[in-house]
């Protein structure tokens, strides 16, 4: 990615002070969204990055993983699978349940969606604590997939969510832009 592109998409990132609560800095990407080119500048990078790593098949983390993700993955030529908050799929799946900071949240897959000889690209738009993450990683591998890597827009590195992928990344990739 170029510095020009990069700048293009940090201009294009909003940020929202006390949303959605007191003390919470938001990263509104619906700027970036609205932007045809940064939007396509976007796309273009994240198709790149499945071609670089090798990967085919793109799995795009709910909900902002899919406006990410889909457009990405027709244009790498490969095919989209919707990691969804639990009880939105209609088919068999596999569900992961991971911690919040209070409570739990459970994430599921169509497990037909993803077979050994596939090799996965993550996609979402902000990697934060890296709880959704791990959660998507682990249903890939357990789904007996390869993971080829992750992709995200933002990284919030203060929250520590490269650290705790390690371990379920292993070898693979993970490219903040
Ligand atoms: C946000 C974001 C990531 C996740 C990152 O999604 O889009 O998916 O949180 O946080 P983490 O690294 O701490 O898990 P959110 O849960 O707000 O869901 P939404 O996209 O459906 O609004």
């Amino acid at each position: 990615m170029t510095a020009k592109v990069r700048e293009l998409l940090h201009s294009r990132i909003r940020d929202v002070a006390d949303y959605p609560k007191p003390g919470v800095m938001f990263k509104d990407i619906t700027p970036l969204l609205a932007d045809p080119e940064a939007f396509a500048a976007l796309t273009g990078v994240l198709a790149g990055m499945c071609e670089k790593f090798g990967a085919t098949k793109i799995v795009g983390l709910e909900a902002r993983g899919f406006i990410l993700g889909a457009p990405a993955a027709v244009q790498a030529g490969v095919g989209f699978i919707p990691v969804r908050k639990a009880g939105k799929l209609p088919g068999a799946t596999l569900a992961q349940v991971y911690d919040l900071e209070y409570g739990s949240a459970e994430i599921e897959v169509h497990a037909e969606d993803l077979a050994p000889d596939d090799r996965v690209l993550v996609i979402d738009d902000v990697l934060a604590t890296g709880g959704t993450a791990e959660a998507s990683l682990q249903l890939i591998r357990r789904a007996g997939a390869q993971v080829a890597g992750m992709g995200v827009l933002l990284e919030l590195g203060f929250l520590g969510g490269r650290v705790r992928l390690e371990p379920t990344l292993k070898d693979a990739p993970l490219e903040a832009l």
